[in-house]
């Protein structure tokens, strides 16, 4: 494998434990997530830290607001050195285009990543905000929204993914979180893939917190992971 389809999760509350987790891995196995969590409270410098010691970093802050403000924001992620970054789609066009246009300006672009629609929304849930359809009619319009405005991919369920592979082509990347090794506990996960089902439905990264994160052996859990997509 060339480059590792795992992005590690770093859902902890604070920068001691997020770093000492990381210390026991390797950039060359997976990419990491930063998430709302761990910014709000440890704020740039554990994303520097993360990147200082040679990993990707995917800044899971779903942006959303108006386009002159999360343009500003993404500016602000990539001089932090992020890899990736990601806004909630039903920001619209416009948000969208600021967004990647702002990046653009870089010699290094960082990867911008949509939000469709969050799946923890029902069908019921969608209607009460407005959005008529199913969640599955609303994530493919998005998506091709988000493919539009020249963003890189989505954020999406494993179970989306063969849909939104055909839809949006070979290039569209596709990050699924809610994949758990067949043997792992489902956590608070209700709906879950496999690592190697997840890829070969289309995902072309796979977010994977506390089976790793919670693992005795962090490095072995990865690695088993990372076997388990080799002998598919
Ligand atoms: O520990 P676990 O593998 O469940 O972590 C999954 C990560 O992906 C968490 O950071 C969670 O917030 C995120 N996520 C998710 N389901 C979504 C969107 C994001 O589990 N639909």
């Amino acid at each position: 494998m060339k480059t590792s389809p795992v992005i590690v999760a770093l859902d902890y509350p604070d920068q001691a434990s997020a770093l000492a987790l990381v210390e026991r891995l390797d950039p060359t196995l997976c990419r990491l997530k930063v998430g709302k969590e761990l910014f709000t409270r440890a704020g740039p410098p554990v994303v520097e830290a993360l990147v200082k010691r040679g990993y990707e970093v995917f800044l899971d802050l779903k942006f959303h607001d108006i386009p002159n403000t999360v343009a500003a924001a993404c500016d602000a992620a990539a001089d932090l050195g992020v890899w990736m970054m990601n806004l909630h789609a039903s920001g619209g066009r416009r948000m969208m285009e600021a967004a990647r246009e702002r990046l653009e300006k870089r010699s290094q672009r960082p990867r911008l990543i949509a939000v469709t629609i969050l799946t923890s929304l029902g069908e019921a849930d969608l209607a009460e905000i407005g959005f008529t359809g199913t969640p599955a009619e609303n994530v493919s319009r998005l998506a091709a929204l988000a493919d539009d405005c020249g963003l890189d991919g989505v954020v999406c369920s494993p179970r989306e993914a063969a849909a939104l592979r055909r839809e949006r082509g070979p290039e569209f990347l596709l990050v699924t979180p809610g994949v758990r090794p067949a043997s792992t506990s489902l956590d608070d996960q209700k709906r879950v893939m496999t690592p190697a089902d997840a890829l070969a439905a289309g995902a072309s990264h796979l977010v994977i917190g506390r089976p790793v994160t919670a693992a005795e052996d962090p490095v072995a859990a990865l690695q088993a992971i990372l076997q388990s997509l080799k002998q598919n």
